[in-house]
């Protein structure tokens, strides 16, 4: 009798004997196709996998009872199941509840379309992928692995969304932090070590005043407690003498990009845009610093990212275009494209005309001054990175401000205990601390 198809879908990241036991079930039913979510259908609900496609699959392909392995592209079994039309999908039986209950409705509906059945096994207690995963996050992660991470989030993620740090606290803010939407759980890909935060944190102006060796310090602060990448505002950058020294810090840290400004001489915050004086780089002078730090780098991984001010120094679309084309010649791995305007506009202007470029590189945007705009209006326009620059600083202050005034005006701290967290809570924050 001719085999029946089986198939099974799977991430098969971190292998464990669950997954030894379902493969070893569903072939006892017959001719077993493992259909292998991609990075991009895994990154769509949770985080990206630890190894990437082609290592899974070399993995999964090796394993007792595997005939095939297919790629599934999305969360939804389906259009596999139309195209290869199983016999019986094989699933633990752990889907039955909880966010999975809507997937597994649509695998019935299709397999009874040509009378194909599903065979639950019963999930191996003790041991999952996401427990696993839970300790590898707390065992952490290596330079290496953290700076590769940002290039494979950008080829799989609609638009790769980053948060401002300046202290390890914002990074473990960064790290956690966790919600539940109608389109699945969402957190932050990433970190933006944001100049004016981490000058901010310090008192003191964002006008290059604290030194690469302050901000690296900040770096490591971050680094000890976080495994999300980093992308690192290198501001102008200094002489491309310097800059060279800058990007061989960051990537030995494992910082995955440094985004650097085509400003010049005493840099200013750009938000403040023409009303104090700043200078825009020639293109020809930031092409080559921007080709210094490329010539610098020791992988293949890091990235040099180049922010155009044109539109925030009223220079107009056409120089910020000419700008982007000359940088991304120049070798730059992406453009920031800046803008202070209260509306959106002037950013989708640029991105119409910088899609049509023939060497394309990724699009970042910070939408400080235009918050209105969504992260789904940015993926329309191609927007590949939003960066949400200054907002956890923004939060802090005011509350820290309204705080001492409280204790300052009714002479004691009662008043003000309702805003602020409790003693027990501050002390079960950090792990470790009891
Ligand atoms: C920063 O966060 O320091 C930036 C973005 O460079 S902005 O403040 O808008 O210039
Ligand atoms: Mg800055």
């Amino acid at each position: 009798m001719k085999k029946k198809k089986i198939y099974l879908g799977m991430s098969a990241d971190l292998v464990h004997p669950g997954h030894l036991n379902i493969i070893n079930e569903a072939a006892k039913l017959g001719e077993v196709t493992v259909g292998l979510l991609t990075d991009e259908a895994i990154a769509s609900y949770k985080r990206l996998p630890f190894m990437t496609f082609t290592e899974r699959k070399q993995v999964i392909s090796a394993i007792k009872g595997v005939t095939h392995v297919v790629a599934q592209t999305t969360l939804d079994y389906v259009p596999n199941l139309k195209q290869l039309r199983p016999d019986i999908v094989v699933h633990g039986d752990d889907w039955r509840e909880g966010v999975q209950q809507k997937t597994r409705q649509r695998v019935i509906d299709a397999l009874s379309e040509w009378g194909g059945k599903l065979v639950e096994v019963p999930y191996t207690p003790g041991i999952s992928s996401s427990r696993l995963h839970a300790a590898m996050k707390e065992i952490g992660t290596t330079p290496e692995r953290r700076l590769k991470t940002l290039r494979r989030l950008l080829e799989v993620k609609p638009i790769v969304r980053l948060m401002e740090v300046h202290s390890g606290l914002t990074g473990s803010i960064i790290e956690h932090t966790r919600v539940q939407t109608e389109q699945g759980p969402r957190e932050f890909d990433g970190m933006w070590g944001s100049s004016l935060t981490d000058s901010t944190a310090r008192a003191k102006p964002d006008i290059e005043a604290v030194d690469i060796s302050k901000r690296v310090a900040m770096l490591n602060e971050v680094l000890e407690v976080t495994t999300k990448p980093i992308v690192f505002d290198g501001d102008t950058g200094g002489l491309p003498e310097h800059f060279v020294f800058t990007v061989k810090t960051l990537e030995r840290l494992g910082v995955s990009a440094v985004i650097i400004e085509d400003k010049t001489g005493l840099k200013k915050n750009s938000l403040f845009g023409n009303e104090v004086a700043q200078n825009q780089d020639s293109i020809e002078e930031f092409s080559n610093k921007i080709r210094m730090g490329k010539a610098a780098q020791a992988t293949e991984d890091f990235m040099v990212i180049a922010r155009i001010e044109s539109l925030i120094l009223d220079k107009g679309q056409e120089d910020a275009l000419q700008r982007a084309q000359a940088y991304i010649e120049a070798g730059a791995d992406g453009i920031m494209i800046h803008s202070r305007q209260k509306t959106p506009d002037e950013i989708f202007t640029f991105c119409t005309a910088y899609n049509q470029l023939p060497q394309r590189r990724p699009l970042v945007v910070v939408p400080s001054s235009y918050s209105q705009v969504t992260e789904e209006e940015l993926i329309e326009r191609g927007v590949d990175m939003v960066i949400y620059a200054n907002h956890l600083l923004r939060a802090a202050y005011p509350a820290m401000h309204k705080t001492a005034q409280s204790i300052l005006s009714h002479g004691r701290a009662l008043e003000a205990e309702g805003d602020l967290m409790s003693i027990g809570q501050i002390l079960d924050l950090i792990p470790g601390t009891h």
